[in-house]
């Protein structure tokens, strides 16, 4: 049985994990750990109710001090690291958290897990410190530029993308230098359930269901490889089972998309989902599909994101042959899919984008 601490288990992917990982593995004990910034909500993690199912530690990856605590009064042996400020638009306008967060904070981890896994005496007999990281640290392709591959040099472009970088490198040193047991995974664009309605996808279709505007930025030509997000966690659970100490994996959909294209394929499935369940124009009266308006009507070209990463592309072909990863989602029943989830969960996402989700937070956690 694992001792398992998922930091960042709060928000997108971390709380997909730790839904797969129960379901997976029920014996092994898990630890949430997670800040509760606007991107992390307990509600990610309904359907965890028992008392067996996780513990929940509310803090700063940040604080050093209550990093190192946690790691001695959990006796962690496990730690898979989500936890990141994760939005590229927010780091270009305040990139300090970002800095904070993913570069600090991943420092603070990886001193705890070297003092309490390394330095003392009674430590785990075996640990693992898993990093999740993206394949925004490869920076941008060209049209007809090999997919990035695990030793493609890094060249981060966005702060978001320098930060990760940065923690990569820390936990490579870690390694090298300390003989901390850890892997990295470096992963493309995940989309499905509890994403925050700030990133592409989510954010289309909560303003295809309001009927506000759909705003594409440049020309929408921009280029990413989706992978939906159960797939990114059965990824890193390979990674963890079968890759090799001190190595990297990269993890991807197979699934190049133009951003224009996303946009008008969510449209035409929202139009295509009000025509065979018009009681759908009742719970959303201000989307145009409730009066079959195209909803691409509302696609709206806006100024381009700064610094704005043309295409990325992953070549999984090393987690494929070594791990035996393969995606099992494709896009279209992945795409389905979140729809159905959006529509169904309205109060979920209305929760965390309006501030109602706060209120409840300031009355059950400090
Ligand atoms: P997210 O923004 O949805 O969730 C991040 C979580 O971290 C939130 O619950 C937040 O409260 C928590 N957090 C933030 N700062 C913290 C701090 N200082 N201390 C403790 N907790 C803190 O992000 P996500 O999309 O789920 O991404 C998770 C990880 O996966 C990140 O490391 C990200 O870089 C990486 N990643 C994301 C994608 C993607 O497409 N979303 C792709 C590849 C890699
Ligand atoms: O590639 C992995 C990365 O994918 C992760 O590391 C990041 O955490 C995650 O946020 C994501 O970064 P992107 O910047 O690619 O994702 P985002 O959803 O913000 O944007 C996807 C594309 O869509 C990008 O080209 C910008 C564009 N876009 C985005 C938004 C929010 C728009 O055109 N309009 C929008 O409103």
């Amino acid at each position: 049985m694992r001792k398992l601490l998922v930091t960042g288990g709060a928000g997108f992917i971390g709380a997909n994990f730790v839904h797969y990982w129960k379901e997976k593995y029920p014996d092994d004990e898990i630890i949430v750990l997670d800040l509760l910034t606007y991107a992390g909500n307990m509600a990610n993690l309904q359907g965890l109710e028992r008392e067996s199912d996780y513990r929940f530690v509310h803090a700063d990856i940040v604080d050093q001090d209550a990093m190192t605590s946690l790691f001695v009064e959990h006796r962690i042996d496990t730690v898979v690291h989500f936890a990141a400020e994760s939005h590229v638009d927010r780091s270009i306008h305040e990139p300090d958290a970002f800095i904070q967060t993913n570069v600090i904070g991943t420092h603070n981890l990886l001193r705890a897990a070297k003092q309490v896994w390394l330095d003392i005496d009674n430590a785990p007999s075996s640990h693992r410190f898993h990093h999740v990281s993206t394949d925004e640290v490869y920076g941008t392709l060209g049209r007809d530029d090999p997919a990035f591959c695990e030793t493609t040099p890094y060249a981060p472009n966005s702060p978001y993308a320098a930060s990760k970088a940065a923690s990569d490198h820390l936990v490579r040193a870690y390694h090298h230098t300390y003989g901390l047991e850890v892997t990295t995974s470096n992963c493309s664009n995940n989309y499905g359930p509890y994403q925050f309605p700030e990133k592409l996808i989510p954010l289309m279709i909560v303003n295809a269901l309001t009927g506000q505007s759909l705003p594409v930025y440049g020309d929408g030509s921009n280029i990413r490889d989706w992978l939906y997000v159960e797939d990114h966690c059965r990824g890193i659970d390979l990674v963890m089972s079968k890759g090799t100490i001190g190595e990297t994996y990269n993890i991807g959909g197979n699934n190049e998309r133009a951003n224009i294209d996303i946009v008008k394929d969510i449209c035409a499935r929202i139009d295509a989902v009000f025509e065979k369940h018009p009681e759908h124009a009742e719970a959303y009266p201000d989307a145009p599909a409730a009066n079959g308006t195209p909803t691409e009507s509302l696609i709206t070209f806006v100024k381009d994101r700064l610094g704005h990463d043309w295409r990325y592309a992953i070549d999984a072909e090393r987690s494929e042959s070594e791990l035996g990863y393969a995606p099992i989602e494709s896009f279209d029943t992945g795409l389905d899919r979140t729809i159905s989830w959006m529509l169904e969960n309205e109060s979920w996402w209305r929760s965390v984008t309006d501030g109602s989700y706060r209120d409840w937070l300031e009355t059950n956690y400090d």
